[in-house]
Formats: C-alpha cells, structure tokens, sequence
C-alpha cells in the first residue's frame, strides 16, 4: 500500500505506519520486530503514571529501549493533571521524546479509577491533564475512542480540544468503551475528526491484512494507520504493507526469543514468548500439534528445539 513520511511536531517519521500499546506485549524485543518490518513508531505499554512514584525501577525495566529506537515514546495513563505533569519532567522520563496520553483504556478496574476511557465523560479534566502534560515541552499524543457508548460520541470534541491545547498527533480507536474490541470500527467518526482539525490524525481499529489497512485509511482519510492485533499476531503484517522483504517466521522468532531473554528473567522469557510462538504459528494447518508441548516447555532451549522441529520441514 501507499505510505508516506509524516511529521509529528518537529519529528519526521518515515512513514505513517504505527504499532498500538499494547499491555503486557509491546516490549522492546518485540517492538524491535516492528520497527525491522516497517513500523515507523511502536509504543510500549501503557504505564500507570503512579507506578513512576511507587516503583521506579520496574517501570524503567518495562520501559526498556535501545538505540535503534530512534523516536522514544511512551504512553501513560492516569486522571492527576499535577501527577502527570510531574511524571512527565521527571528524570526517569528525560531520555523521551513523545508522550502519549491514555484516554481510551476499557477495563472496568481503570474505568471505575476516572482513568482512560473515563476520561471520554469528562473533556475538562481531560483538557487539563494535556494542558498540564504540554508543560513539560515534550511532544504529546492522545489515543482516545470514539466514545464510552453509541449515545455519547465525542471524537470531533476531543479533537478539536486537543488541537487548541496543542497536541501535537492524535489516534483514533473508532470504536466505542461498549464495544471494548469488538465488532465495527467507525469510519465515519475518524473521518469526521480528521475533517475538523490540522493536527496528524491517525486511525485505529480492525487492521489484519493489507486490505483491512487500506480501507481504514481510505475511509477515514486519516494521516496514518495504527495496527495492534494483526501486528501481535503477525509482525511481519508491516512488511506486507510497506512491500519489505521478510526472514523466514522461524527467523523471527529466534530473534526475538534472543531478544527477550537478553532483556528479562528466564521465567518471563519462557512465558512471554510461549504465548508468541502460540500467536504466529496460529494460521498453520497443523499448529493444533504443537500446542500443548509448547505450553510445557520450561527453558528457553526447549522452545528453541521445539520451534526447530515445528520449522524443520516449512
Ligand atoms: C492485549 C491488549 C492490550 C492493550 N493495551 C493497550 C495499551 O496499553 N494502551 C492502549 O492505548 N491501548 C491498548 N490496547 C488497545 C489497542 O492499542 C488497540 O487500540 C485495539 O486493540 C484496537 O485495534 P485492533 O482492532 O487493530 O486490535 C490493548 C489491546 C489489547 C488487545
């Protein structure tokens, strides 16, 4: 598909092709797959902007990056306008360029806090954090839904807001807080936002294949796509659209197998990339066979002797 460079603030990304937060995923090993494939920015996690307060070094740990990373993001979450301020001139923070603000998240548990998608019921407040976050002269980002509900749609809102306040890129997740990951994404809202302000619009929500990608983009007119899903399943979904060559998924995994156990702890390595390897071998006729002996693996040399056998013949 097309893609084209595009500026955020005073950065120029390479091209307009994202990859989404993703809780419990988005790790530098991972990213790293992105990034190789064709993403032009890969945000971590979200963080919990008390966790900075409370626990520092794991925070830092999950926020690992290296020089490859050529544009630092990071996503917090939180509702304390002062508190998110503070987290983001902190020194722990000093090495990033952009900061992204959650006003999307669906779980009950940040929801029922006035956290991410709370934040949609209440566009004061959500004005106040982004004013009081802009202090920190970072470049900043909102990844918001379309609404909590289908009777409360406020996208063009929110857009509009963040543009006065000066957000530098907003993305869209078109789908509502009901809808959590489910069902359409409206194309219509993004494009309607996308139509009422100057700053980068991006689109999110339901890109699995090369298809999916285009009519989001095309429907929406968004300046750019963010992929989630289809990327966890398939990093390699970048090089489909950017037309990049690929390394064989064994390749991959290996790389990123490495990557992992140079970055975490034996155990959380062994877990993290059981639950990959589940995801990328998902598609093949024969996966099912696999599966349980995957999930007894203990050691890393066991997943990659297993991940040898399952290649051995592909
Ligand atoms: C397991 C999982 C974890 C997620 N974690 C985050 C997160 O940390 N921050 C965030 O803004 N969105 C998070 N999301 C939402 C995604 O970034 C994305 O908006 C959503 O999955 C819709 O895109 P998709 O339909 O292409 O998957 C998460 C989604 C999933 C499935």
């Amino acid at each position: 598909m097309q893609t084209h460079k595009l500026k955020i603030g005073t950065i120029e990304l390479p091209s307009n092709l994202f990859m989404a937060p993703l809780a419990g995923y988005t790790n530098y090993a991972f990213r790293k797959q992105c990034y190789k494939y064709g993403a032009a920015l890969a945000f971590p996690e979200m963080m919990n902007a008390r966790g900075f307060l409370y626990n520092p070094k794991g925070t830092a740990e999950l926020l690992h990056t290296e020089e490859e990373e050529k544009v630092k993001a990071v996503q917090l979450f939180g509702k304390d306008p002062d508190l998110l301020r503070r987290v983001a001139e902190s020194e722990t923070l000093s090495y990033v360029d952009l900061i992204d603000i959650n006003m999307g998240c669906p779980m009950p548990k940040i929801y029922k806090n006035g956290e991410g998608s709370a934040l949609l019921n209440d566009i004061r407040l959500a004005e106040k954090i982004l004013r009081e976050v802009k202090k920190s002269g970072k470049l900043l980002s909102v990844k918001y839904r379309i609404g909590v509900d289908s009777s409360r749609l406020v996208t063009v809102d929110f857009a509009k807001m963040c543009e006065q306040v000066g957000v530098n890129m907003i993305t869209i997740h078109g789908r509502t807080r009901d809808q959590v990951y489910a069902g359409e994404v409206n194309f219509d809202e993004i494009a309607r936002a996308k139509q009422a302000v100057n700053i980068p619009v991006v689109a999110n929500g339901g890109v699995f294949d090369e298809a999916s990608a285009e009519k989001l983009l095309n429907e929406t007119g968004a300046d750019g796509i963010m992929l989630a899903r289809g990327a966890l399943y398939n990093p390699q979904l970048f090089a489909i659209l950017t037309g990049r060559e690929t390394d064989s998924k064994k390749e991959m995994i290996l790389e990123q197998l490495e990557d992992t156990s140079r970055l975490f702890s034996p155990h959380f390595t062994v877990v993290f990339m059981r639950k990959m390897v589940a995801f990328y071998i998902k598609g093949m006729y024969d996966n099912v066979k696999y599966k349980e002996r995957l999930f007894a693996t203990q050691t890393k040399e066991e997943l990659i002797s297993l991940v040898e056998e399952i290649f051995s013949d592909r």
